[in-house]
């Protein structure tokens, strides 16, 4: 198994869409995903689980799973593309300041996580430093940022990867250019930072499919992209 966390400290960059849509390109190379949702704005959960009751979404979401009062199997949807989800509703910011010193909790969830059975784990987290952020790093074997036009991009860039370090258990750090331009990538690639080689474009149908809770048609420019993309991040 191995746990690809998608963070940044920099909110609308691409986070959530990168979650879905790299999990949907590894489910099409016949992989066992599972995605896990440590945002409470939960818009990764929203993608997957549209039909999903809100009352059964809360009765079954991350944060129970984290304090202990609900196991990781029981916690898991199986959503209709193919990909396994893992929840979060608006009340994991809640449990998470509970958590915020309980140091045995990412250690928890890494052990959970440990038992299952699946090719890739992958999970979108918050764009601050918070014990939601802290989890999701612990338990990642790959933390890949989405790094977009911004001039903050470098400082939230290095942040980033300096507490991806003291996270320990050798790491891999990779931004990954999203929604931009091949001009920018340059201007990126040229700052010194470490990119995949794949760029994920600014497209008018990655955000349209994402608000339409949609996978990109097969075949189109934009899931070729992920495809690519999947297959470098399986290298990895
Ligand atoms: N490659 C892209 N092309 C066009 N639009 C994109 C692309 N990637 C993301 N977007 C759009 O940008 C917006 C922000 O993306 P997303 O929600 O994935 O960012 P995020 O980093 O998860 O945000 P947050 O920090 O709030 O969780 C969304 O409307 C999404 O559809
Ligand atoms: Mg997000």
């Amino acid at each position: 198994m191995k746990v690809i966390t998608v963070a940044s400290l920099k909110g609308g960059v691409g986070k959530t869409t990168l979650s879905i849509f790299l999990s949907l390109a590894l489910r099409n190379a016949k992989k066992k995903i599972l995605v896990v949702d440590l945002d409470h704005n939960n818009n990764l959960t929203d993608f997957f689980l549209r039909d999903e009751e809100v009352e059964t979404i809360q009765g079954k979401s991350i944060g129970r799973v984290l304090k202990g009062n609900l196991s990781i199997d029981d916690s898991i949807f199986k959503s209709s593309l193919g990909v396994d989800v893992i929840a979060s509703v608006p009340e994991l910011s809640q449990i998470a300041f509970e958590l915020l010193f309980d140091t045995a909790a990412p250690l928890r969830f890494d052990s959970m996580l440990r038992d299952l059975k699946y090719d890739f784990v992958l999970i979108d987290t918050p764009p601050a430093i918070s014990f939601e952020l802290s989890c999701g790093l612990h338990v990642a074997d790959t933390v890949l940022c989405p790094v977009g036009y911004s001039r903050w991009n470098i400082q939230g860039y290095s942040i980033l990867e300096s507490k991806v370090e003291r996270a320990g258990g050798n790491k891999i750090f990779i931004g990954v250019p999203s929604a931009v331009t091949d001009k920018r990538v340059e201007t990126l690639r040229d700052g010194g930072l470490s990119l995949t080689k794949t760029v994920i474009h600014k497209s008018e149908v990655i955000a349209t499919a994402s608000d339409a809770g949609k996978p990109l048609k097969e075949g189109s420019p934009s899931a070729d992209e992920f495809k690519i993309l999947a297959k470098e991040i399986a290298k990895i």
